[in-house]
């Protein structure tokens, strides 16, 4: 890990909006994101964490606050993400950043292979995509393969299990190489034994690929791998208060 900052989060806001009544919800958060790292975040159900990580990943607008980009792209250098366009935004999505989610949100007509590339698939047109083809295929199949799910790799999700669905998201997270992989909840759904394995498969991808992860998590185990682990509390982190 380096003491880079990828991400600087200043003063963040969010504020949904119920029946004209607005619901506080991130008050003022503060937040660094460095190159490398795995940071866990921590905090009560209700608390703010899957906003916030939707607010980091351009899934959502904040009400108030700025989320500056100091990474490798070019094209986003030292600018506020929160302030991008909606073309903007959806490309920082794809090239930098990775998202899992405790469901997995895989595509279930899509054959494991299918759904890791489709970062690619995404980013390029159909003309392009199919001149790049053999490329993309051998590196899906590498991630695959790292993963520990080449056997698999043409079933759909459907006939995996919830680890084997996990590994899929992680693979297709890495695909196009982000620069933060947020994750929310990864093994909220799975048995503690096929956690512990996704765990280990973190460490040794964050190891491998340099690649920083963003875990919102209950589980301590997970956390307690994490270098870095901040609490949220009333729409902020502890320690910032
Ligand atoms: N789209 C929305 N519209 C209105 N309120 C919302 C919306 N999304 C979340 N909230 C509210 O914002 C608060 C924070 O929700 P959030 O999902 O971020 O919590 P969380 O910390 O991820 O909780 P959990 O640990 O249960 O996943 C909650 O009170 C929730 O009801
Ligand atoms: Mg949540």
């Amino acid at each position: 890990m380096s003491d880079t900052a990828i991400l600087e989060v200043t003063n963040l806001h969010k504020e949904y909006r119920i029946f004209h009544q607005a619901v506080p919800v991130l008050k003022g958060l503060a937040l660094t994101i460095k190159r490398g790292e795995i940071l866990a975040i921590l905090g009560p159900s209700g608390v703010g964490k899957s906003t916030l990580l939707n607010l980091l990943g351009l899934l959502d607008s904040p009400t108030q606050g700025s989320i500056a980009y100091r990474g490798k792209d070019e094209q986003f250098y030292g600018r506020d993400l929160a302030a991008l366009t909606l073309t903007e935004k959806a490309a920082v999505r794809n090239r930098l950043f990775g998202f899992v989610f405790q469901f997995y949100h895989l595509l279930p007509d899509l054959t494991v292979r299918e759904n890791v590339l489709l970062p690619a698939m995404i980013q390029y047109s159909r003309g392009e995509f199919h001149r790049r083809k053999e490329k993309l295929v051998e590196r899906a199949r590498d991630l695959i393969e790292k993963v520990g799910l080449l056997e698999r790799q043409d079933f759909p999700p459907t006939r995996l299990s919830g680890g084997e669905r996990q590994r899929t998201a992680i693979a297709r997270a890495l695909f196009n190489e982000p620069e933060v992989v947020y994750c929310d909840e990864p093994t909220g759904n799975l048995d503690s034994q096929t956690g512990e394995k996704i765990h280990q498969l973190v460490l040794e991808l964050n190891r491998q690929t340099g690649t920083s992860f963003v875990l919102v998590t209950h589980d301590h185990d997970l956390a307690a791998l994490a270098h870095r682990r901040l609490h949220m509390k009333d729409g902020r982190f502890e320690d910032s208060f």
